[in-house]
């Protein structure tokens, strides 16, 4: 309900006009939805986003879910809050649509770990082998990659390869040695990594087990493997969200970007989730504002484009790790 406030400069007069107000995120959110309906736009949100855009968001969901959902949804105007590998992906899969990056220097510092050039020249080095790319790489290099996998299909990903296919994995070098580890592969692995999943300890894990000793440990496979080693689950955040579920547990650690503890407890508000580390920031991820996805909602700008036949070459990579599921 808006609050009423005397105008300013009326205070003493017997008739006292009064007007509605409402607090400046409201009227962003107010503005936001109306921008909206005037244009069909919809907001796809990833699991890292800053509370507020959370809350305001049609749908949420991890880098699979958003990339299946971009291309399904009806709407042909989407706002892309997240990172540019992740609205270059929808952009890839739904050529007829405007995607849109509210802040286009989100970027992700790990799928700029791998050039084109890396990887083709990985490739002269093991021309038979398959490539397979995690999405968070740029659409240069999903171009000249055979299949694409994110956390949650990495493994499954890997299996459809046949057992005598030398496998070229990147641009995570945690991620790949996890799924190593879990498919029993030998796998090409570049040497790419998350800054802020790197920034979380396997002895602050310990401390914090110490102190909630009936917690299940869940943690993202793009942590390091000492901090894997600590976990009851290794899990991508769409994994994260169906095991905080299905488990008995109240009480959970989270070995993920921040963001993830707000998007737990909208989904589970009687549970507790405690971040493994409150450094564990993705800068990039933060970047977004009420006020940039409202800008853009008025000149439907800035749009992801991909050159066409880099992005027909990519949708090929993509559109078999989605068959895969
Ligand atoms: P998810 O696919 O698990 O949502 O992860 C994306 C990501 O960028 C993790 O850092
Ligand atoms: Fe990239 Fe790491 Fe941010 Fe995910 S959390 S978008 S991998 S920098």
């Amino acid at each position: 309900m808006p609050q009423l406030r005397r105008e300013k400069g009326q205070q003493g007069n017997h008739q006292v006009r009064k007007r509605a107000i409402t607090s400046p995120a409201q009227e962003l959110i107010e503005r936001i939805a109306e921008r909206k309906r005037e244009t069909g736009a919809v907001i796809l949100a990833h699991n890292y986003q800053p509370p507020g855009i959370q809350d305001i968001a049609d749908h949420l969901g991890d880098s699979l879910d958003l990339s299946r959902l971009a291309q399904r949804i009806p709407e042909r105007v989407i706002i892309f809050c997240g990172v540019l590998f992740m609205a270059e992906t929808a952009a890839i899969l739904s050529p007829g649509k405007t995607v849109i990056l509210p802040e286009p220097s989100a970027g992700c510092p790990m799928a700029d770990m791998i050039t084109p050039e890396d990887l083709a020249s990985l490739k002269q080095r093991h021309p038979a082998a398959e490539i397979v790319m995690y999405v968070n790489s740029t659409a240069e290099v999903k171009a000249l990659t055979d299949i694409c996998c994110t956390s949650a299909n990495a493994a499954k990903v890997i299996e459809s390869i046949p057992e005598d296919r030398e496998i070229i994995f990147g641009p995570d070098r945690f991620l790949g040695g996890w799924v190593s580890a879990r498919t029993g592969r030998d796998l090409i692995l570049w040497n790419g990594y998350c800054p802020s999943h790197q920034k979380i300890l396997p002895e602050q894990i310990q401390k914090l087990k110490r102190q909630y000793p009936d917690a299940k440990v869940m943690v993202h496979p793009e942590v390091p493997p000492a901090v894997a080693a600590e976990a009851d689950a290794v899990l991508g955040t769409g994994g994260m969200l169906r095991f905080a579920g299905e488990s008995e547990s109240n009480t959970f650690i989270i070995g993920t970007e921040t963001g993830m503890v707000y998007r737990l407890e909208k989904e589970y508000p009687g549970k507790t989730f405690i971040p493994a580390s409150p450094h564990a920031i993705c800068p990039n991820m933060k970047k977004i504002s009420l006020e940039k996805i409202l800008a853009s909602l008025e000149t439907l700008s800035p749009a992801v484009t991909v050159a066409a036949e880099t992005a027909e070459r990519a949708r090929g990579a993509i559109r078999r790790m989605i068959e895969i599921g």
